[in-house]
């Protein structure tokens, strides 16, 4: 099996205020991608289990989480870069906010939980088999809005399976600012 060396990053201004969170924001709500059907792959019949355009009409926030049901011969890619998006592929895209859920392998099902931690327009694809699982329609963007914000747990996102956490601390004295840099290192 192919080692995936993926490094994903995500820069915190620590010591910047929160923002409360809004008045009358929903709560915190995970979705599971393709309901009842998941996110398998039938590379016989050519076909995704579930009809993933169901994202076009869910509302989404920080803090909530897409839950892929999912198997070994699919993958999970994580982009806010269109052009990856539109390819099927990850492969040339080094963007510290792309990573891959991909695990270690040689499960028969397995279960990948991802929190949405920002806002904007994110894409969801499966990369295997070339690509021809995410031609084939699995895949889907989103908009991920404020809502309640990131509860504190998930300030410094969890590694993805297979992955390590490798926190970086700079600060700069005179402005006052603390950066904490999260790498994951993932085989
Ligand atoms: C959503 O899933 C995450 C990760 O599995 C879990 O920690 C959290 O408790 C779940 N939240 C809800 C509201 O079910
Ligand atoms: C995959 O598709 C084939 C052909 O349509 C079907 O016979 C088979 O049961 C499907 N496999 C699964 C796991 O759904
Ligand atoms: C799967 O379907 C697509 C589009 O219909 C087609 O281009 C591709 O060749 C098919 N692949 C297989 C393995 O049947
Ligand atoms: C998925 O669902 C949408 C909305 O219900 C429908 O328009 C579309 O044709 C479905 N796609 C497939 C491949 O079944
Ligand atoms: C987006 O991904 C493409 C390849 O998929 C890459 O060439 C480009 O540099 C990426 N853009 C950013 C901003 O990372
Ligand atoms: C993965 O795909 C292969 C080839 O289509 C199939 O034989 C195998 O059963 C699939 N694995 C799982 C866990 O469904």
């Amino acid at each position: 099996m192919a080692l995936l060396v993926r490094a994903a990053a995500v820069a915190v201004m620590a010591m910047l205020a929160s923002p409360a969170a809004a008045q009358g924001a929903p709560a915190y709500k995970n979705h599971t991608v393709g309901g009842a059907y998941g996110w398998f792959f039938n590379a016989t019949s050519n076909t995704t289990s579930g009809n993933y355009s169901w994202a076009a009409t869910e509302r989404f926030y920080l803090g909530d989480y897409l839950i892929f049901k999912t198997n070994d011969n699919s993958s999970v890619v994580v982009t806010s870069n269109s052009t990856t998006y539109s390819l099927c592929d990850p492969s040339e895209d080094y963007g510290l906010d792309t990573y891959i859920y991909d695990g270690m392998g040689g499960y028969e099902e397995a279960v990948f939980a991802v929190p949405l931690i920002s806002e904007g327009t994110y894409y969801f694809f499966s990369e295997a088999n070339g690509g021809a699982q995410c031609q084939q329609g699995m895949r889907f963007e989103i908009k991920v809005a404020y809502g309640r914000g990131l509860p504190p747990d998930l300030a410094q996102p969890p590694p993805g399976p297979g992955c390590r956490l490798v926190r970086v601390v700079v600060s700069w004295v005179e402005a006052l600012l603390l950066y904490s840099l999260d790498l994951q290192i993932c085989k």
